[in-house]
């Protein structure tokens, strides 16, 4: 049973073009059982006519905060009463800031200063309006109050930009909205360090190598982690991604970068999850100018020297030694390959993913997996980061108790 079963969930959506996912976000929250409640602002009924979301919700859509009609039927502060939770989805950047600034000049700023639900966002606006210093500053007071911060996603926007500012999927939004009921916190009392995204490594100020690791898959396990109750160090590769809610955020660049960063935070963790696809090799000589081209060269030669392998030094160490869990990137032989790093790296687990498979992998939202231990292994069925995140906590934890 979803653990939405039964829970009163108060849908607010704002003024965008997002708003017609909120249709099938209702649809997705009812379906898992969930009584939910719909209120629109002005610029939301631009967008959407109420009528779409009362049919889905099966109850009247609140618009108004001075209507004698819905007041009579069920108050505004009543309304703010029954909500266990409030999702505002899509959280525009005007709605963000009237919410940061405490107003409450209509029936849905007006509900999120009267409840004591939590309260959380899905922003959704143009990358340029998210990357503005104004709404930065909102999204940080927001965070600090508590707001839930979910999103928003990278990618292509309806006005033809490419960047953050796309609302979360409704799955994804019904996943950080389940595993915010889900009672257990199977991590409580822990610390857990997670390596994402990918390194780059600098032939000179302008040049690098790289691969397409967005960090997608580890940014999703550290929020998990933090729900499951553990204090999260996050160890970041150059990636565009806001930080999850309560996790300690450190940015790094290359490989040897990250593995001070890692080696740091595994002296004081229980579990260090390797989710980063770091470079294998660095280029020998890094030029403190721009490399030039050689009008005369038809071919040219990098020589690259070995990185550190990261995740194999946490896993030797004879002290300080964190439950160590590695990610194998394979194309093909996916199990074999990830067996044979699993020995070689001497990690307690490794979870092996077939980033050749279509919508998995490398940047995408969905991952297939296979964990992998010595006593055997367990193939999740293909699933959003978000959500197989939760499942692999879930599953570590229960390893770790288990050690
Ligand atoms: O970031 P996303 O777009 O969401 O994509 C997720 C992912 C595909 C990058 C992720 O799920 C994944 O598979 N990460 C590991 C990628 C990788 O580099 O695999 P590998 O087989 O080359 O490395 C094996 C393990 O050793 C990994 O845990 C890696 O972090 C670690 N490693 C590798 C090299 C190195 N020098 N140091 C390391 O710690």
């Amino acid at each position: 049973m979803s653990s939405l079963a039964d829970k009163r969930i108060l849908l607010g959506i704002s003024g965008g073009i997002a708003a017609y996912k909120s249709a099938d976000l209702v649809r997705r929250l009812k379906e898992r059982g969930a009584d939910v409640r719909v209120v629109m602002t002005a610029g939301a009924q631009e967008f959407v006519r109420p009528m779409t979301y009362q049919a889905l919700s099966g109850n009247p859509v609140h618009t108004d905060l001075l209507d004698p009609a819905a007041e009579a039927a069920m108050g505004h502060i009543e309304l703010a009463k029954w909500a266990e939770l409030i999702l505002i989805a899509p959280a525009s950047a005007q709605l963000m800031a009237k919410l940061a600034a405490g107003m409450a000049d209509d029936l849905l700023t007006t509900l999120c200063l009267a409840s004591e639900a939590t309260l959380a966002i899905a922003p959704a606006m143009n990358q340029a309006m998210w990357r503005h210093p104004a709404t930065a500053a909102n999204t940080e007071t927001l965070h600090t109050r508590g707001t839930r911060i979910w999103g928003p996603d990278a990618g292509s926007q309806a006005c033809g930009d490419v960047g953050p500012g796309r609302m979360l999927e409704p799955d994804a939004l019904v996943a950080e909205a389940e595993s915010l009921f889900r009672p257990q916190q199977h991590l409580a009392g822990k610390r857990v360090a997670v390596t994402a995204g990918p390194t780059r490594e600098a032939l000179d100020p302008v040049r690098f190598l790289s691969n397409h690791s967005s960090g997608k898959m580890g940014f999703a396990l550290a929020a998990a982690a933090q729900r499951a109750g553990a204090e999260v160090t996050l160890i970041a590769g150059p990636v565009n991604r806001p930080t999850p809610p309560g996790v300690k955020r450190v940015d790094v660049i290359g490989a040897l970068e990250m593995r001070d960063a890692a080696e740091r935070a595994a002296d004081l963790c229980d579990i260090f999850i390797a989710a980063a696809a770091v470079a294998d090799f660095r280029p020998e000589k890094t030029s403190g100018q721009k490399i030039k081209k050689k009008e005369d060269h038809e071919r040219e030669s990098l020589a690259l020297v070995k990185n550190p392998d990261i995740v194999a030094g946490i896993a030797a160490r004879e002290k300080l030694r964190p439950f160590t869990v590695g990610f194998a990137a394979e194309t093909e032989k996916v199990l074999e390959h990830a067996r044979g790093k699993l020995a070689r790296k001497h990690l307690d687990l490794i979870i092996a993913n077939d980033v050749s498979a279509a919508d998995s992998g490398f940047d995408s939202d969905r991952n297939a997996v296979t964990v992998i231990d010595r006593s055997g292994s367990c193939e999740l069925p293909p699933a959003l980061k978000t959500e197989l995140a939760e499942q692999l906590i879930e599953l570590i934890a229960d390893r770790v108790s288990t050690q």
